[in-house]
Formats: structure tokens, C-alpha cells, sequence
């Protein structure tokens, strides 16, 4: 049997993949079995930021993989140490909670802020969150996420209540004596690429600092260079209190975080909450040796240029396209909003040879990894715009 029939006899049915197999990856390119190349403006969903062999992320894996792997939080490590200080540097937050997923970055968050907030005379801590937000498949993630992927998962843990996305008065009407925390994606990427509006966070800052409610701001997709900024939230002049991230961070290793203010972060004492693989010395290695890399001015100087050539090259190619609703996106953070179900156009891509997903029914969704060139791009653009014509 192929790999295909074995994977579709042995596995749960819960992903839809694409027919081909990946057998080989080199900088922004895939190579499937049949010898067929690909551009990736995917990125493994937003992870890939330094492509495929990238010297910095081979080497960080092969140096940690020969001293050793995994040891525990029973002891002190170097790649641990380094990566939370760089980490907290560059959020400018002061403590790290580090885990394996976005998913568990936000799980961490939540507790945190129902702890924090149970000493703060709100032992019944409710949180907000978004219409159109993904924070994850756990079940506390899934109590702010979409219908559709909560779909005979009920009951759901209680206390997060739904608001409109840009909307402050649908925000000001949920809060009650209860509310400690609220969870914003500065840009929806499951969402549909969708981007906050910058008076909005700054209205979200201010009711959140007036009524003694946390700000949590899930760059599990937005942060790590992909807006063109280490974390997307230094484009608006917002600062969180907590902010969770993963994908990009490990750009392919697994490892998520959590970063939190020291007064908050402190209620975190010895025993409240883990996770056994949870800062591993090989993750946080190869975490460090990407977050170095990819912090260089130099380095997101290129994502931001190269996203606003990828930008304006839509806006051109694309102007006046009766298919095409919206372009928009931030740095190599990218959505094109069509009048028609995106799922076709992206499997034609991909009979071009372009690798794209499909979002939120009808927006074609570009993240590839950060670096990917000019002369990429413009082949990516140009697939689209044949398929769209
Ligand atoms: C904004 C956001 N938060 C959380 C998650 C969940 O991350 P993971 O799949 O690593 O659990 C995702 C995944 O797409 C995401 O985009």
C-alpha cells in the first residue's frame, strides 16, 4: 500500500488533506512524490518562518540533539534560560510559562487569569472573546471558539461570553462584576485575516484597565515576525498583560508560551499548573536560536518590505477582478476575501504548483515562511491571478 491508503486506514478521519505527498522541502519549496514542485505560501499553517533547511534551525536541532533532549522542570537549563529571557525582552512582559501548542499557551492563559483574578475578589471570573476568534481545539478554547468547530462537543466549561470583533459597545455591554479577562487576536487568522482596528485596542486597553479586567492577546499565529514586528501588538501601541504564542516560534519544533506581568504572573506558585514536555531543552534551543534570528531589525525590515510588495502586487494584478471582495493583510500575514467559496481556487493553485489554504469559506489565506523572496512572490500572485481569470 502507499503511504496515502495507509494514512487514510490507520488514521482518524478529523483532517482533510490535499492528495499529494511531500517527500522533500529546501528554502521555500516542496517537492512531492511524483518529483512535482511547489512554491509554499503556507508554511505548515503559519509555522515554517525560516522555510526548509534553514542552517539556524538544522544546527540548533543537531548541537541540542547531541547534548540532550528532554529533561524535565525538575532542573535548570541553558536553552531554557536564554529563550525566556530573550522572550520577555522582546514581548516586554516579565515571566514565561512555556508548553507545546497554541492551544495549551491559551489554556495556561485562561487559568492564570481565573487565578489571579480569584485574589482579586473575583472568584467567579468570566471571560470575553470574539465572534470569528480561534484560540484552539481544547475544550476551554473551544467555549470562545466558533459553531462550527464545537459542533457535538457541549457541554462547554462556563463563563466566556461572545462580543463583536471592532465593536468597544458590544464589549462595554458584557462586562459585569465578574468579568477578569478578555482574548483578542490582534489579527483573525482563522478568522479570515482579519485585522484589529487600532482605536479599538486602544478603547479595549482602556475599559479592561478601568474595570479591573486582564487583556490577553493570542499571537499563537500573529507573532514571531509574521506582521513584519517580533509580536503584532507593537504595530498598534497596545501593550497586553498576558500574550500567548507557538506556531512560528519554534518555525517547526513544537513549543508554545505564555507571558504574563510579574504581578500577575506571580500567583503561578509551585504546583498550580505544568506540563511535563513543557519547556524541553531541545525546543527551547531551537526556539532561542529562530527568536534570535528572526528579531534581527534586518530580518523583519525584510518581512515588512516584502510583505507590502506581496500587497501591492495583489492590489495590481488583482484591481478590478469582479471576484475578488477584499485584499488586506500586514506584513506576510495575507487574506484575499473572494465573492465565491475559496476551496476550489486553492486546489487550482495547487494544480499550479502554489501551496495556499483556504479560510473562513472565502478567503484565500497566503503565510508562508518569512523568507520567502520578491520573485516567489510574484509567481504566487501570478498563480492566483490566472486562476482567478
Ligand atoms: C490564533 C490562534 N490561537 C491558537 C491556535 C491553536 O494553536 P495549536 O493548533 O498549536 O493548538 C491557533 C491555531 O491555528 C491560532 O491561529
Amino acid at each position: 500500500m502507499k503511504t496515502k491508503e495507509i494514512t487514510n486506514l490507520y488514521h482518524t478521519g478529523n483532517y482533510d488533506r490535499l492528495s499529494i505527498e511531500i517527500v522533500e522541502a529546501k528554502g521555500c519549496r516542496l517537492f512531492d512524490s511524483d518529483g512535482k514542485e511547489y512554491i509554499d505560501a503556507l508554511g505548515g499553517i503559519a509555522v515554517n518562518s525560516l522555510g526548509y533547511g534553514h542552517p539556524v534551525y538544522v544546527n540548533a536541532i543537531k548541537e541540542q540533539a547531541s547534548r540532550f533532549i528532554h529533561l524535565s522542570n525538575y532542573f535548570y537549563t541553558k536553552p531554557q534560560s536564554q529563550l525566556s529571557e530573550l522572550l520577555c525582552t522582546l514581548s516586554n512582559l516579565d515571566k514565561v510559562f512555556f508548553c507545546n501548542s497554541g492551544a495549551e499557551a491559551n489554556e495556561a492563559a485562561i487559568k492564570l487569569t481565573r487565578l489571579y483574578q480569584a485574589k482579586n475578589n473575583k472568584p467567579e471570573c468570566e471571560l470575553i472573546f470574539f465572534e470569528n476568534a480561534f484560540h484552539g481545539r481544547t475544550l476551554a478554547n473551544l467555549a470562545m471558539g466558533q459553531d462550527k468547530h464545537r459542533q457535538g462537543f457541549a457541554p462547554f466549561p462556563p463563563g466566556f461570553n461572545k462580543a463583536i470583533f471592532n465593536d468597544i459597545n458590544s464589549v462595554k455591554e458584557l462586562i459585569n462584576k465578574n468579568t477578569g479577562g478578555i482574548f483578542c487576536e490582534p489579527v483573525q487568522g482563522e478568522g479570515g485575516v482579519s485585522l484589529a482596528r487600532k482605536e479599538f485596542l486602544l478603547e479595549l486597553r482602556k475599559t479592561c484597565d478601568e474595570n479591573n479586567i486582564l487583556l490577553i492577546f493570542d499571537e499563537v499565529q500573529s507573532g514571531n515576525g509574521r506582521t513584519g514586528k517580533y509580536f503584532a501588538y507593537e504595530h498598534f501601541g497596545v501593550s497586553p498583560d498576558i500574550l500567548t504564542t507557538a506556531k512560528g516560534l519554534g518555525a517547526g519544533f513544537p513549543i508554545g508560551a505564555m507571558m504574563a506581568k510579574e504581578s500577575i504572573a506571580q500567583v503561578f506558585t509551585h504546583g498550580t499548573h505544568g506540563s511535563t514536555f513543557g519547556g524541553n531543552a531541545l525546543a527551547c534551543s531551537v526556539g532561542f536560536a529562530v527568536a534570535k534570528e528572526i528579531s534581527r531589525p534586518e530580518f523583519l525590515q525584510n518581512v515588512k518590505e516584502n510583505g507590502e510588495h506581496f500587497i501591492s502586487q495583489l492590489n495590481e494584478k488583482l484591481k478590478g477582478n469582479p471576484k475578488v471582495k477584499e485584499i488586506r493583510g500586514i506584513g506576510l500575514f495575507i487574506g484575499v476575501e473572494l465573492n465565491e467559496g475559496a476551496g476550489p481556487v486553492m486546489l487550482n493553485m495547487l494544480e499550479k504548483g502554489v501551496i495556499c489554504s483556504a479560510t473562513a469559506q472565502n478567503v484565500i489565506r497566503f503565510v508562508p515562511p518569512l523568507i520567502i523572496t520578491k520573485n516567489e512572490i510574484e509567481q504566487v500572485v501570478d498563480s492566483l491571478v490566472s486562476c482567478l481569470n
